[in-house]
């Protein structure tokens, strides 16, 4: 039987080079999505998907992202005499189900390096990975949905989505072992491709943000030497170890947006300012206006 996955990993420790200027001073996880940083979305998934422990790798200069998450009475009261009480209810809560933890990646070696410097924080047990760029919404958090076919089948887990052929040289590419499928979401894997050219594309399903991850990948992340742009991998360490580990792919049920980009994170604010009942009407207003 496997233990249950408390930790989620968020790797906060890049130097979001895409947000320049505005990464001069501000971590870019912090960027309003709306009138929540876009980290905070995240956490919220893991927390709704029944996470206890939040690792947040950072590096040197991004320390606000430990302020965001601190407890402060003061805002609290702030925001609940200004009518605020849903996110003051929201970031209460965090504060009540999670504890946090901010690993330091001194280098950036790489999202397989900043992973594996959170493993004292993980300890050796499985454990969830979660993009912060990737901003999924649907209407059940994409980890629960993945924890519930990793009980039923336990191994490592990398979320796919079905990506234009196009497009697909921008990602990592799963490869189906035949007769792999296990449910109508969930494909046995025999191997994982790192932004293929669209014809050499094993198939159409691309890898996004969020992984389960047996403590295994640990090792082969230890062992993994920086590949040719002197970066450690995670999808190297995954596929290192396959031999330990069986490897799954699990399709989604949610829309994904690209917060990694400005024009994404833009795209992320309309599309969630059009769902949020507060601001859809002054939102669908402004839009007429513009065509
Ligand atoms: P990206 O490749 O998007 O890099 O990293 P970045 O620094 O965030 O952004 P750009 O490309 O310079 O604009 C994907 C994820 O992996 C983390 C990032 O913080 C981001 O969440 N990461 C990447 C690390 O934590 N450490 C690294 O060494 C590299």
């Amino acid at each position: 039987m496997p233990q249950h996955i408390r930790t989620a990993v968020i790797p906060a420790a890049g130097l979001g080079t895409r947000f320049l200027p505005f990464t001069k001073a501000v971590p870019k996880e912090l960027a309003p999505v709306i009138d929540r940083p876009a980290i905070h979305y995240v956490v919220k998934e893991a927390m709704d998907a029944g996470i206890q422990h939040i690792a947040i790798v950072t590096s040197p200069g991004k320390e606000a992202l430990g302020e965001y998450f601190k407890p402060s009475p003061e805002i609290d009261r702030l925001m609940r005499g200004r009518g605020m009480e849903g996110v003051a209810d929201e970031l209460r809560q965090m504060g009540e189900a999670l504890t946090f933890s901010y690993p330091v990646q001194a280098q950036q070696l790489g999202l397989g390096h900043a992973v594996l410097c959170a493993r004292e924080a993980v300890g050796e047990e499985p454990f969830a990975v979660i993009l912060p760029d990737d901003l999924l919404v649907g209407d059940e958090p994409v980890l629960a949905q993945m924890l519930r076919a990793w009980w039923a089948n336990p191994g490592n887990y990398v979320a796919v989505e079905e990506v234009l052929r196009e497009r697909i040289s921008a990602y990592g590419v799963v490869d189906l072992a035949p007769g792999g499928q296990v449910d109508p979401r969930t494909y046995r894997l025999r191997g994982m491709v790192e932004k293929p050219p669209a014809e050499e594309a094993p198939s159409n399903l691309g890898v996004v943000g969020r992984y389960l991850l047996m403590p295994q990948v640990f090792d082969a992340l230890a062992r993994t030497r920086p590949g040719a742009i002197g970066e450690i991998q995670l999808t190297d360490g995954i596929a290192r170890s396959m031999e330990q580990c069986p490897l799954y792919a699990y399709r989604y049920a949610a829309r994904r947006y690209d917060c990694g980009t400005p024009l994404g994170l833009l795209a992320a604010s309309l599309a969630l300012a059009l769902r949020r009942e507060d601001t859809a009407a002054e939102v669908r207003g402004w839009l007429r206006g513009y065509t």
